[in-house]
């Protein structure tokens, strides 16, 4: 059986930026705007007019201060508040595909391999712009690989559900190199009207490349071992499915966007995701001493510094538990991908970390990694 390694990550950055105040400034001019036009029922008492939002409880509620987009003017357009983004025609490659080109080329780069070494793509991301085809045979054919591609959706554990999935078919011997990649354009379902969550996400595109340890032309992180779990809840949802059309539902309705109970996400999340990297660990002989590194997925720092703390039985050291969420935001899937990415290449051989991506479903994918 193969010995599975990460051999390769890329992260694509969009170019756009939003920081607090820029968010702030453009919701609080939609606030203005609404209340205006909606003076008579606010007087009458018939609805509540909407409140400011502000940097400093973006800051202070989540560790966010920036957010990347693939469209900052359609975001910022007090008359608009969603992205903007470029209708493509079907013989052009969407934009998920060309996010995911540029993360799966600098992963591919970094190991030295090019598409046609590669004979597995999986898309796993938290929305996909179609039902069908799959985005991943998109990508497959753009970047000329070989095999078989495929998408899925765990929300924001998608990837390292992927990672499971890719690693459990180099270890069955079923595919001999995989990319797992990414895509997530979280503008595009996130409802930037709502001030309870308007500041959370942003867009990002990240990329791992996996095959067996054993023929890596260039250094790796060993996948010791991998595992998922899922407890089903409402508190976080997005109802904008493809059967809209046949419930007589096709207005623009608040549930079609991110909805989550940010507060019951919170206590209910944090205990299964320390229980499971803990058990993850005790079952594979792994103690807390053992990890120099802790990769979380990236919703918030109060969030991060309570499984940090739970995981590792004290308070992390600095730069253990590396955050990116206060230049990314929430970015899904892709979170804990870009904490990897960033934070990992000064580790040496030995070296021991985890990477853990928790979120909707209730889902949580850990992924015990050593670099070799
Ligand atoms: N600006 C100013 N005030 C705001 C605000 C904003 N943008 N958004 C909310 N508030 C107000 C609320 O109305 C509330 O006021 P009240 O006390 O008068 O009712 C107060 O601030 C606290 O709001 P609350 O929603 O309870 O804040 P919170 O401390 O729970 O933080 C989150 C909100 C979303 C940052 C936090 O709950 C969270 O991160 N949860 C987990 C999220 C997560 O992991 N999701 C996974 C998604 S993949």
């Amino acid at each position: 059986m193969s010995l599975p390694a990460i051999t390769g990550h890329g992260v694509f950055t969009p170019e756009a930026s939003i920081s607090n105040d820029e968010l702030v400034a453009a919701f609080n001019a939609y606030a203005d705007r609404w209340n205006a036009a909606h003076t008579a029922e606010i007087e009458a008492g018939d609805i509540e007019p909407l409140s400011h939002s502000s940097s400093e409880f973006i800051l202070s509620a989540s560790g966010i201060e920036h957010r990347h987009v693939m469209d900052k003017a359609g975001i910022l357009d007090p008359d608009r508040m969603y992205p903007r983004l470029r209708p493509r025609p079907d013989d052009a490659p969407g934009i998920m595909a060309e996010m995911a080109l540029d993360a799966c080329g600098k992963a591919l780069r970094m190991a030295g391999r090019d598409g046609r070494d590669v004979d597995l793509v999986i898309c796993a991301a938290s929305n996909h712009e179609r039902a069908y085809p799959a985005i991943a045979i998109e990508i497959q054919q753009l970047l000329g690989a070989q095999g078989f591609a495929f998408d899925m959706n765990v929300a924001c554990s998608s990837a390292t559900f992927g990672i499971q999935a890719a690693a459990d078919m180099i270890r069955a011997g079923s595919v001999r190199r995989a990319l797992v990649v990414n895509p997530e354009i979280c503008s595009g379902h996130l409802e930037w009207r709502d001030r309870d969550c308007h500041f959370i996400f942003g867009d990002v595109c990240t990329a791992v490349l996996l095959e067996p340890g054993d023929e890596a032309d260039a250094s790796r992180w060993d996948i010791r071992s991998t595992r998922c779990s899922t407890q089903f809840s409402n508190n976080i949802r997005n109802n904008n499915g493809f059967l809209r059309r046949a419930h007589d539902q096709m207005e623009d309705r608040r549930d079609m966007q991110f909805m989550q109970n940010g507060r019951k996400v919170f206590k209910e999340v944090l205990p299964m995701v320390s229980a499971h990297i803990l058990e993850h660990m005790a079952d594979e002989g792994w103690q807390a001493s053992d990890l120099k590194r802790v990769w979380l997925h990236q919703a918030n720092k109060t969030m991060n510094d309570f499984i940090g703390k739970k995981v590792l039985g004290r308070v992390p050291e600095t730069g253990q538990q590396p955050n990116i969420l206060q230049d990314y935001a929430n970015t899904s899937s892709a979170g804990s991908i870009i904490a990897f990415s960033k934070h990992s290449e000064d580790m040496t051989a030995g070296d021991r970390g985890v990477i853990c991506s928790f979120g909707a479903g209730y889902s949580v994918g850990s992924v015990l990694v050593e670099r070799a």
